[in-house]
Order: structure tokens, then sequence, then C-alpha cells
């Protein structure tokens, strides 16, 4: 036998090298690698090489696209209408998010065959669960497996129309001489499911860990390999659950799905703006509203901000939620551009409800809550704040602004301050005040009283 050799892989990025390296050389991130046996590379001799497979574009079967329903809507959406026959899902997430919950709850309501495999829980753990969620489908056949070779001979003989992999950790290919977990095991793994996936035209859903330290591989190594990757995310401490397209061959990858975790399973969120608003305490200084677009959804959150003096040289700063380097530039824009001694306070931001947004729209906001908690002037509380905040102090314009002011006036608001620059391309007529304003000093004027 020969002698197995030893070989490095980056956890974060697949990349490989022949020694240890403290820091990846192809994506930066620090202590990733892993130790891993070189597999023997099969006999390069090429005997009886066949034709391939090449056949003309079908534009017949491209115009019908069937997808499998989840028939749960906001998994739907963010799917991009559904499974796609043929393609592979993978859905990354901390330990503990509710991953396989999520995955029990889609397979109760597709209404063609699931096999679910897991080798995870033990069936008994998995019909525990079931239970719990009161699932009544007969669809579902469980497999406590973790060999691949098992796995497809069951999907060679059932024909399920989706299989669902718990987790890919978990499952290892018996011929590679790597335990499970590694990313040799796990990279394999999936372009083996994919194989299949795409030859017995099923949809694969894969559950995926991540680790904060990137210890597991995480789906980064994957994100290539597979059709489509979902993020599910959320605070532990939150019961709210967002699930994110990241790349999406089959559609968006703007949209996401909001779900709250119940003792009985997750439940969908439809109207996310009253939860989010829903504990806000009016009568409190730092307190602004915002708008945010989560896909094609404008969503209202509260912009949370307390800033007390420091009385070390080096003041705090912490965002929860938002850029911390966003909230830097921002507080320069407040200290040069509003005149706001700020450099020698502590500022703490906070999104409320656990919710992370980027986009430059609540840049306006997040101004306007500091200098309210900074000055202990309330801002109205009737009003929603948006718009990008440029270096000059200027307010810039920001996208989808009809769709925000429709869900402001929806939910009450009465006043809404927007970017100068959107008022011509507001056509509708609106039961709000809607108050243009130019720059960050205009817009504090506007708001805080
Ligand atoms: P789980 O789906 O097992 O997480 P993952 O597969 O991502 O590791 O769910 C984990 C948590 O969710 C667990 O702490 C219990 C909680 N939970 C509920 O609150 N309600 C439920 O109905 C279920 C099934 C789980
Ligand atoms: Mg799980």
């Amino acid at each position: 036998m020969a002698k197995n050799r030893i070989k490095y892989i980056c956890s974060n990025c697949g990349h490989e090298e022949l020694r240890w390296m403290g820091k990846c050389p192809s994506c930066e991130s620090w202590n990733t690698f892993s130790e891993e046996l070189i597999e023997e590379k099969k006999s390069s001799k090429k005997k009886n090489i066949g034709e391939g497979s090449i056949s003309k574009l079908d534009f017949e079967s491209q115009q019908i696209e069937r997808r499998i329903k989840t028939n749960i809507e906001e998994f739907d959406r963010v799917l991009g209408g559904g499974l796609m026959p043929g393609s592979v899902v993978l859905i990354g997430g901390d330990p503990g998010i509710g991953k396989s919950t999520l995955v029990m709850q889609a397979a109760s309501r597709i209404e063609s065959p699931v096999l679910y495999v897991t080798g995870e829980e033990s069936a008994n753990q998995i019909n525990l669960r079931a239970k719990r969620l009161k699932v009544q489908s007969q669809q579902i056949s469980v497999m406590t497996e973790t060999d691949l070779d098992l796995i497809i001979n069951a999907i060679e003989n059932h024909s399920p129309e989706v299989v669902i992999v718990d987790s890919i950790q978990t499952t290892y290919r018996p011929d590679l001489d790597n335990a499970a977990g590694t990313i040799t095991q796990i990279r394999e793994c999936t372009a083996e499911l994919m194989q299949r996936a795409k030859k017995k035209h099923c949809a694969i859903i894969i559950i995926g860990h991540v680790t904060k330290d990137g210890a597991i591989a995480g789906p980064k190594v994957l994100e290539h390999i597979v059709d489509t990757v979902l993020q599910f995310e959320g605070e532990r401490s939150h019961s709210y659950r967002i699930l994110r397209a990241q790349k999406n061959r089959f559609g968006s990858t703007n949209e996401i799905g909001i779900f709250e975790m119940h003792e009985d399973g997750l439940r969908e969120v439809k109207n996310a703006s009253e939860i989010f608003l829903s504990e806000r305490e009016k009568e409190i200084t730092g307190s602004v509203v915002t708008s945010s677009m989560e896909g094609s959804r404008p969503i209202l959150l509260e912009v949370q901000a307390l800033v007390t003096p420091s009385s070390y040289g080096n003041p705090q700063r912490v965002a929860t939620g938002f850029d911390y380097r966003r909230l830097s530039i921002l507080l320069a824009v407040l200290e040069k551009r509003a005149n706001l001694r700020l450099s020698a306070q502590n500022v703490f931001l906070n999104i409320a409800g656990g919710i992370r947004i980027d986009e430059p729209a609540v840049d306006l906001a997040v101004c306007c809550a500091i200098a309210s908690n900074y000055s202990d002037k309330y801002a109205d509380n009737n009003t929603v704040v948006i718009g990008e905040v440029g270096l000059g102090g200027e307010v810039r314009s920001v996208g989808n602004i009809e769709k925000r002011i429709q869900e402001a006036s929806k939910l009450g608001f009465k006043k809404i301050i927007i970017p100068n620059n959107n008022i011509k391309s507001v056509n509708g007529k609106y039961q709000i005040e809607i108050v243009p304003v130019e720059n960050i000093l205009s817009a504090l004027n506007r708001v805080l009283n």
C-alpha cells in the first residue's frame, strides 16, 4: 500500500496547502486549516472513452417549469417558487437554530414522497419531533443512515421526489479514508448527491452546520457545488428566524422568509412590521422607526441608540444588527456636519427584534436615534425615517420608496421623512404626511422635539 500523505485544507474556502498555516493565503481567515489524507488518484489510463451526452436546446421543456411546493409560503418564496426537481439545496445554520424543524415541517406539507435521511438523530427522536410538530403525512420515509452508498441505494430503489440529508457532516463515503465531517468527505458526498439529483430528477435538501470558529467545514466549501444555498439565521435568544438565499440558480437572492419558533414548531410571520414594532416603548429618547427592504417586502423596524459619556480615553462603540464600520462613519458625519460632540461618548446601537440590516436606507434613522439620545430629545414616535446619509451630511435617495410609504401608512404612522430626491418618484396619494429632507440637519430638526 502506498504511504498515505497528509494535506491541509482551509475549512472556510477549501484552499489546499501541503503544510499547516495559521492564516489562509486565499481567504485570509485565521486558524481554519485542518489535516486530511491525500486520496490516491485512480489510474489515469483512459480506456473506451464514450461519447458524452449532447442534445439540442429544448425550448418546449424550458417553458414548463414544474416546482415541488413545500407549501410553506415563506420557504417557497425564498426558493424561487418551490424546489426544483434535479437540484440540490443546501441549508446552513448554527446548531440548534431550527434547521431540522424547518425541513420536517416542509416534508410534512410536500405532496410527493419524501425520504428523510438522518445521521444526527435516532428514529425515535425523529418520531418525537414529528409528534411535537403534529405531522400527519404518510408520504415521509425516515432512514437513519450515514453511509452514502446506502443512502444512494435507497434513492435508487425508492425513487423519492424529495430527499433530505440531515446533516452533510455526518454523511460519509466508505471508499474514502478520511473521517466523516472532514472537508474531503463533505465535498465528495455533496458532489455525489448532486450527480444523483440530476440523474434521478429528484430534489435534494442538504443540511450543514456552521460554527463561528469554522472548526467544522462550513457550507462555504460547498457553495459552488450546489444549486441553491440558504442560510437559516437568528439569535438563539429571540424566537425569530430568518431564511435568506445566498445563492440561487433558480430564483432571486433578495428574498427572505421570516419565521417564529413556537412550542409546536416554526410559524410563518406575514405581518413582520407589526411584530418587530410590538414591544416599542414610545416615550423614550433614542428610538426611531425606519423601513428596511427585505427582498421584495418593506419591514418597519425600531432603531435604538444609547449614548453615554465615556470615562476612559477610548469610548466604546457597539452595534447589534448593524454594520460596525457604517456606524463609525455615521458618527463621524454627525460630529462634523451636525456638530454633535460624540468623540468622547460611548455609543450603543441596536436593531430591535434580533434582526440584521445592511441597507444604507436606514442610515438616517440611525443618525436620528443617536442624536435623540445624545441631546435628550424625543424623536416623534409617529414618524418613520428613511434615507441614506452621505459623507457630506446630504440625504441620498433610496429604492422602493412607494412600497415603504405604503407600509408606514398601512401601520398608521402619521409622518414619513424621505430623501428630497425621492419625492419626484412618489405618485400615489397617501394618508401619511410625506416630508422630504435634503440633509441631516434638516432631518434632525424635523424629527426631534
Ligand atoms: P432543531 O430543528 O433540532 O435545530 P437544528 O436542526 O438546527 O440543530 O431545533 C432546535 C431547537 O428548537 C431546540 O432548542 C428546540 C427548539 N424547538 C422548539 O422550540 N419548538 C419545536 O417545535 C421544535 C421541534 C424545536
Ligand atoms: Mg438538526
